[in-house]
């Protein structure tokens, strides 16, 4: 069904300090599965053949090589190591990346996404001919530009700018986040701005046309306890 090269460079680098587990969130096990195999195993299945490239945190390339093998997890992969900021871990896994292929960041802690995301997803990047492509959700909550006033009990939250945001304009952007392989490695070639968030961030600064798509729901960055025990409700309730 699928031609050309596809290529998942999976986002994993980061420490995870915010689940206040001493494992990064990456490795912890959802469903019996760590996060991070289970978000590549929707690629591979979604797109039989996708060259993988790992991006890990230094310290955790050997317990990842260790649990891949004790594990019989045997999809060949692409170990990189990250960076200082995930900006810079992109950055050193596009460098293990060839030409003439089509790329999709993802981060390895947003677990829940489907193998029908991905498919759609790499289908319209070859039919369209599209240079990006970024899902995103619209923003279901009202939001508030506040401003964090020191005082003596701590800070409160004030509205300065007394600005309402038109809701029907605001997206959350999601990964994965698809590009041509020779642009976003340029991309990535520009120096570090703490503006760069996220990929299309850096790829819209270089002047990539970016096109959008809807994401999904539950395509959420496992970031605290909380939305771990989401994501356990989710697996034990569907089939992913
Ligand atoms: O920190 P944040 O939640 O934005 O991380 C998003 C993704 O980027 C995670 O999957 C994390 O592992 C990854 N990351 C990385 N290298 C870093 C920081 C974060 O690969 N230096």
């Amino acid at each position: 069904m699928m031609k050309g090269n596809k290529i998942l460079i999976i986002m994993a680098a980061g420490s995870g300090t915010r689940m206040g587990s001493g494992l990064p969130k990456q490795f912890l096990s959802l469903g019996g599965i760590p996060i991070l195999r289970r978000t590549m195993e929707t690629f591979i299945a979604a797109v039989p053949g996708i060259q993988v490239v790992t991006v890990l945190p230094d310290d955790y390339l050997s317990f990842w090589k260790e649990y891949c093998l004790s594990a019989d997890f045997t999809y060949p992969q692409i170990l990189v190591s990250g960076g200082f900021t995930r900006f810079h871990s992109v950055r050193n896994a596009l460098a293990k990346v060839p030409d003439g292929a089509i790329v999709a960041i993802h981060d390895g802690v947003r677990p829940l996404i489907t193998r029908d995301l991905v498919r759609k997803m790499f289908s319209e990047m070859e039919e369209r001919n599209l240079e990006g492509l970024i899902p995103v959700v619209p923003s279901v909550d009202t939001l508030k530009v506040l401003d964090h006033v020191p005082g003596p009990d701590g800070d409160t939250l004030v509205s300065l700018e007394g600005e309402e945001v038109d809701r029907s304009r605001i997206f959350a952007a999601q990964t994965p986040q698809m590009f041509r392989s020779e642009s976003i490695r340029e991309a990535y070639s520009l120096p570090f701005d703490t503006a760069f968030t996220d990929d299309a961030s850096v790829a819209r600064k270089k002047g990539i046309p970016l096109s959008f798509c809807y994401g999904e729901r539950y395509n959420f960055k496992v970031t605290c306890p909380e939305d771990l025990a989401l994501a356990e409700l989710i697996v034990s309730s569907t089939s992913r």
